[in-house]
C-alpha cells in the first residue's frame, strides 16, 4: 500500500472533538483516588525505624487500614532542595522511576536529626536554616525555613498508594485475602478500572493492576502559584475546585481548546508558587499521566463570635493546596525553597540543566510552511525574502519532502538535488531545518524500517510483536527512544554519510513525538505497549518525546565531531527539555484569541525552564487577515522562537503577499528582531549560565508588587524590557502596567518616559508594538540588518543608554562565534559588562576567562534621560588617550545622541560626559 496521505489522513479546519479525549471523570485511577480518600484511611510513619545515613534519612510508613508498609526517603539535596522518596517497601517488583532528566549527581547535604521520639521527627540542614518537622500519626511533613512553616505535606491526608499485585488470575486463595489495597467490596470492579479500562473502543489491559500515586502539599500564605505546563490556560494557574484537575498527558490536540486544562504536547510536573517575600517550587519526577489539583483558599479575616469579645478577630493567612495524582510510578518530589525567584530558577536547573546554547541563527526568524512544495519553490520564497529586503535564516521543510514520509529520505521529484538547494541557502548565509518525525514506516524497503526492525528497536505490543500504529506515512511502528541503544543508534542517523543529501546546515524538528498514532486510545500510543526493560507504555508516555529530542540533537553533535551546536525544535516535551533544543506550542489557530494565549503559554514554559519556547506566528490553523497576520509578527519578534508556519490547506502567507503596507509592517517587525539579537543573544547565555529566563513574567521582575503576580498580558524581555503585545483587532489604545514606583520606563522610539508604579493608555497604530526600556538598563543592539545573522556578525552596535532615576545604567553584552562549542571548551567569547554611573559610560570585561577577537565596534550611543545638557563628551582608551566626540542634545526629549563612534567592542573604554 502507498502512503496513507492526505486523502486517508484529513486535516480539517475545525475545533477539536473534545470526545475523543478523557477529561477527569474517564480516568480510572483519578476516580479511584477520590472514592478511597474520601474514606479516610491514614497513614502513620514509624519513626522508631529511622535511619540517619550520610545521603537519606529512610523510615517507614504504614497505611492503617491495609497495613501495607512503604519506605520513605528524605534528602538534602544542595541549595535548599529536599527530596522525598517514597515507595513501596517491598513491590512485587520494581515500579518505574525517572532516569536520564537529572543532570549529574546530586550533591546531597547531610540532614541531622536535632530532636525526635516515637512521635516526631526534626531534621534539620547543616546551618539550621531548613527543617522537616516530621508528625508520626497521621503521617505529616512540614517543611520550614527560617522559622517560618512554608509547605505541609500530607496534612490533608491525600497519600496515597496502590500497592502492585498478583494478577487475580495467577492468585492462590490466601494470596487473594491479603491483595488488595483498595476497598473494592461495594465497588464495581470495572468502574474502578482496575485491570481493565474502557475508554470508547479501547481497551487498556493493565499488566500490573492499579499503581497509582498522590499526595497533597499545602503551601502557607500562598495564593499565586505557576506552572505545570503544557496548556493552553492562564499564566497564573486557577482553581481546579469546580472543575477539571490540570491533566499532564502529552497528546497531539489539532487545535486545541483555549482556556482549557486538558493536557497537550508536552509536560513539566513542575509547580512554582510566589508571595511577597518568597518563591517555591514542587517539582514531582513522574512521568505517566498525572493530574494537578489546586485549591487555592484566599487569606481572610473572621470575627470570633463564640468567644471573648464581639470584635476579637482572627487572621487566616492565604493556602494554596496543590495535589498531585499519577497513574503509575513512584513518588520522587523536589521541595524547592527559593527564596527568591533567581534562587528557584537556579535550584530547577540544578536538577534538571539550563537552557542549551543556541546558534545565533536560531534566534533569527524562521520560514515555515507545510509545505514548501519543491526546490522552485524554496528558491523562490528564498528570494522572496530577499526581493522585499526581509531578513530570515532558515527554511524549513515539513514531511512532504521525504519520499512517502519516510525520514531521511528525500521526495526525488520535488527535491532531485537537496545538496544544491542547501548550497543556494548557504550561500546566503541561511540554513535549513526538515522534519524527522519518530514513526517509521512499515516497508521492507526502508532500511531505517528494516535496520531498526532486525535490532528489535521498535517499541513492542504486550504480545511481543512490533507495535503498529498509522501515521503520515500510514501504518508505522515507532522507535523505542528510551532504549539507550535506539538512541545511539538514531544518532548515527544523522551523520552526513547516512544521511545522504544532509549538510551541515540541515537542522532538525521533532514532531508528533508524544506520540501522536492516529486512531489510537487519544490519538496516541496504547498504554500497554512496551518498552526497552519492559517498562509499560503507561510509565513513561509523557517521556518519550524527551528522548527522541535527546538522541537528534546528540546525533546533531556527533555528525560534526562534537564541534557544532546543534538545533532541534521538538514538539513534545518534558521537564530538562530545555537541554536539548526549543519547543513550540503546536497547532494553533489564526485567531486573535489564540494570539493572546501564547503570552501565558510561553511564559509558562519559561519559568519551567524551558526559555526557547516560541508559538506559530499567523496561527497554524486557518488563514489570518492581514492585520492579525502583523500583529502576530510584532508579537514573535520579541518571543523567543520565531517562526511563521501554516497549515497543508491553508492560503499562502509569505510576508509580501497583504499588500505593500503590511509587507512594510511585517518587514519593520522582522528587522526590530534582527537589530536586537545582540540583547537576546546576551540573555540566552544568561538562561544557559545562570538559569534567568529570557521571557518573564513581570513578578519574577517585581516579586515585591502584587499587581504583578496575575498580569499576562505584558511581560519582560530580560531585565530590561517590557513589551506589551496588541492583541485586540482595531486597537486605537492600549492599557499599559509600568510597574515599580521607583521606576522609570522610556518608550525608546520617542524617548518618551513614564513612571512606574500605573497604567498607562497608550495610542497605538498598526505600527506601534507598545515596548518600554526599564531605566537603569543598557541595552545593546545592532545599527543595521542583513539578510541573516550570518551577514550581520561585523555590523556595529548601538548602545542604548536608559538612565535611572538614580542617573545610572547597566547591562552586558556576550558575543561568541555563534555556532561551536569554542565557548565551552576553548572559553572562546566576550562578555562586556555596560554601565553609566557619575555621567561616565564605561565598558569593561564581566568575565576574564573569555577571550574573542572581535572586530564589531560601538558606533552609536543613545542616552535616554539625561538631564542637563553636557558642554563636552570624549571617550577614553584604556591607555588613557582622551578624544572629544561630536554630540547632539534633545533637551526636550532629554536624549544624548553620539553617531560615527569607532569603539571597539572588545576593548576597556569609557565615554564621559561633563
Ligand atoms: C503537526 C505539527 O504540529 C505541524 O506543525 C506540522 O506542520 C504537521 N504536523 C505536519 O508535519
Amino acid at each position: 500500500m502507498e502512503a496513507a496521505g492526505k486523502e486517508e489522513i484529513s486535516v480539517e479546519d475545525e475545533a477539536v472533538d473534545k470526545d475523543s479525549f478523557r477529561d477527569c471523570s474517564k480516568i480510572a485511577f483519578y476516580r479511584r483516588q477520590k472514592q478511597q480518600l474520601s474514606k479516610n484511611s491514614t497513614y502513620r510513619a514509624l519513626l522508631d525505624s529511622v535511619t540517619i545515613g550520610r545521603e537519606s534519612t529512610t523510615f517507614q510508613i504504614i497505611n492503617e487500614a491495609t497495613k501495607h508498609p512503604l519506605l520513605a526517603e528524605v534528602y538534602g539535596i544542595e541549595r535548599n532542595i529536599i527530596r522525598l522518596k517514597i515507595n513501596e517497601e517491598t513491590p512485587l517488583k520494581p515500579r518505574y522511576e525517572v532516569s536520564d532528566v537529572l543532570v549529574g549527581k546530586l550533591s546531597t547535604v547531610r540532614l541531622i536529626s536535632c530532636s525526635g521520639d516515637t512521635e516526631s521527627l526534626i531534621l534539620s540542614d547543616g546551618k539550621g536554616d531548613l527543617k522537616c518537622h516530621i508528625t508520626a500519626n497521621p503521617f505529616k511533613i512540614d517543611l520550614v525555613s527560617e522559622k517560618e512553616v512554608i509547605m505541609s505535606i500530607n496534612s490533608l491526608g491525600q497519600l496515597y498508594f496502590e500497592h502492585l499485585q498478583i494478577p487475580e488470575k495467577q492468585r492462590t486463595t490466601k494470596e487473594n485475602e491479603k491483595s488488595t489495597s483498595i476497598d473494592t467490596s461495594q465497588e464495581d470492579q470495572e468502574d474502578l478500572g482496575l485491570w481493565e479500562e474502557k475508554f470508547g473502543n479501547f481497551l487498556d489491559v493493565k499488566a500490573n493492576g492499579p499503581a497509582s500515586i498522590g499526595l497533597d502539599f499545602s503551601l502557607h500564605g500562598f495564593e499565586h502559584v505557576y506552572g505545570i505546563p503544557q496548556h493552553a490556560e492562564s499564566h497564573q494557574l486557577k482553581n481546579t475546585r469546580d472543575g477539571d484537575a490540570y491533566r499532564l498527558y502529552n497528546l497531539d490536540v489539532y487545535g486545541y481548546q483555549i482556556h482549557d486544562k486538558m493536557g497537550i504536547y508536552g509536560s513539566v510536573p513542575y509547580l512554582l508558587a510566589h508571595k511577597l517575600d518568597r518563591t517555591i517550587g514542587i517539582f514531582w519526577l513522574n512521568a505517566s499521566e498525572t493530574l494537578v489539583e489546586i485549591n487555592t483558599e484566599p487569606a481572610a479575616e473572621y470575627t470570633l463570635t463564640q468567644v471573648g469579645p464581639a470584635a476579637a478577630k482572627q487572621k487566616v493567612r492565604s493556602r494554596t493546596d496543590v495535589h498531585w495524582i499519577s497513574e503509575s510510578g513512584i513518588i520522587d518530589v523536589f521541595l524547592l525553597t527559593g527564596p527568591t525567584p533567581s534562587d528557584i530558577f537556579k535550584q530547577y536547573s540544578c536538577l534538571t540543566g539550563t537552557q542549551v546554547m543556541p546558534p545565533l541563527f536560531s534566534l533569527g526568524y524562521h520560514q515555515c510552511r507545510w509545505n514548501y512544495e519543491d526546490e522552485q519553490d524554496v528558491r523562490a520564497v528564498d528570494a522572496g525574502f530577499d526581493d522585499h529586503d526581509i531578513p530570515y535564516d532558515v527554511m524549513w521543510l515539513d514531511i512532504e519532502h521525504t519520499e512517502g514520509k519516510r525520514y531521511f529520505t528525500w521526495d526525488k521529484k520535488r527535491f532531485p538535488n537537496p545538496k544544491r538547494m542547501q548550497e543556494l541557502l548557504r550561500s546566503k548565509k541561511r540554513k535549513l531545518v526538515v522534519i524527522s518525525d519518530p514513526h517509521i514506516k512499515v516497508d521492507p524497503d526502508y532500511s531505517v524500517y528494516t535496520k531498526a526492525k532486525e535490532q528489535g528497536f521498535f517499541v513492542r505490543t504486550c504480545e511481543g510483536g512490533d507495535f503498529e500504529g498509522v501515521c503520515w506515512p500510514g501504518l508505522s511502528s515507532y522507535l523505542d527512544f528510551t532504549n539507550p541503544k535506539v538512541r545511539e543508534w538514531y544518532s548515527g542517523l544523522f551523520a552526513f554519510p547516512a544521511y545522504q543529501g544532509s549538510t551541515d546546515i540541515l537542522f532538525i524538528w521533532n514532531d508528533m513525538n508524544e506520540p501522536s498514532v492516529f486512531r489510537g486510545p487519544e490519538q496516541t500510543m496504547q498504554k500497554n505497549a512496551i518498552h526497552h526493560g519492559n517498562w509499560e507504555h503507561r510509565e513513561l508516555h509523557n517521556i518519550y518525546g524527551y528522548y527522541q529530542q535527546m538522541a537528534t540533537a546528540e546525533g546533531l553533535i556527533q555528525r560534526s565531531k562534537g564541534k557544532e551546536r546543534p538545533f532541534v525544535l521538538s514538539r513534545s516535551f518534558f521537564a530538562g527539555s530545555q537541554k536539548y533544543g526549543a519547543v513550540w506550542t503546536g497547532d494553533n489557530t489564526a485567531e486573535w484569541s489564540y494570539l493572546k494565549i501564547s503570552i501565558p503559554m510561553l511564559l509558562t514554559l519559561s519559568i519551567t525552564g524551558i526559555s526557547f519556547c516560541g508559538a506559530d506566528v499567523g496561527g497554524f490553523i486557518g488563514n489570518p487577515e492581514a492585520e492579525l497576520l502583523v500583529r502576530w509578527y510584532q508579537a514573535g519578534a520579541y518571543q523567543p522562537f520565531f517562526r511563521g508556519h501554516a497549515s497543508m490547506n491553508t492560503k499562502r502567507r509569505e510576508p509580501w503577499l497583504f499588500g505593500k503596507e503590511y509587507t512594510q509592517l511585517i518587514r519593520e517587525a522582522i528587522r526590530e528582531r534582527y537589530t536586537l539579537l545582540p540583547y537576546l543573544y546576551s540573555l540566552f547565555y544568561q538562561a544557559h549560565v545562570a538559569s534567568e529566563p529570557v521571557m518573564r513574567p513581570l513578578w519574577i521582575e517585581f516579586p515585591n508588587e502584587v499587581e504583578t503576580f496575575g498580569i499576562e498580558d505584558e511581560y519582560m524581555l530580560g531585565s530590561a524590557l517590557l513589551v506589551h503585545p496588541v492583541t485586540e483587532p482595531k486597537a486605537t489604545m492600549v492599557d499599559v502596567f509600568l510597574p515599580g514606583s521607583n521606576e522609570i520606563w522610556y518608550d525608546p522610539k520617542t524617548s518618551a518616559c513614564w513612571e512606574g508604579g500605573c497604567t498607562m493608555k497608550i495610542p497605538v497604530a498598526l505600527d506601534t508594538v507598545p515596548v518600554f526600556q526599564r531605566g537603569g538598563s543598557v541595552v545593546p543592539i545592532k545599527t543595521t540588518v542583513g539578510k541573516s545573522t550570518g551577514w550581520m556578525a561585523d555590523a556595529p552596535y548601538r548602545l542604548r543608554v536608559a538612565l535611572s532615576t538614580k542617573g545610572s545604567a547597566v547591562g552586558e553584552l556576550y558575543l561568541d562565534d555563534g555556532h561551536s562549542f569554542r565557548y565551552l571548551h576553548q572559553r572562546q567569547f566576550l562578555h562586556r559588562k555596560l554601565s553609566f554611573c557619575s555621567s561616565v559610560l564605561t565598558n569593561s570585561c564581566a568575565d576574564k576567562s573569555g577571550h574573542f577577537p572581535s572586530k564589531c565596534v560601538v558606533e552609536q550611543i543613545l542616552v535616554l534621560g539625561l538631564r542637563k545638557e553636557p558642554s563636552s563628551v570624549a571617550t577614553h582608551s584604556s591607555d588613557g588617550k582622551a578624544q572629544p566626540v561630536a554630540f547632539v542634545y534633545c533637551a526636550g526629549t532629554s536624549t544624548l545622541s553620539l553617531e560615527k563612534l569607532s569603539l571597539n567592542v572588545d576593548t576597556d573604554w569609557e565615554v564621559r560626559i561633563q
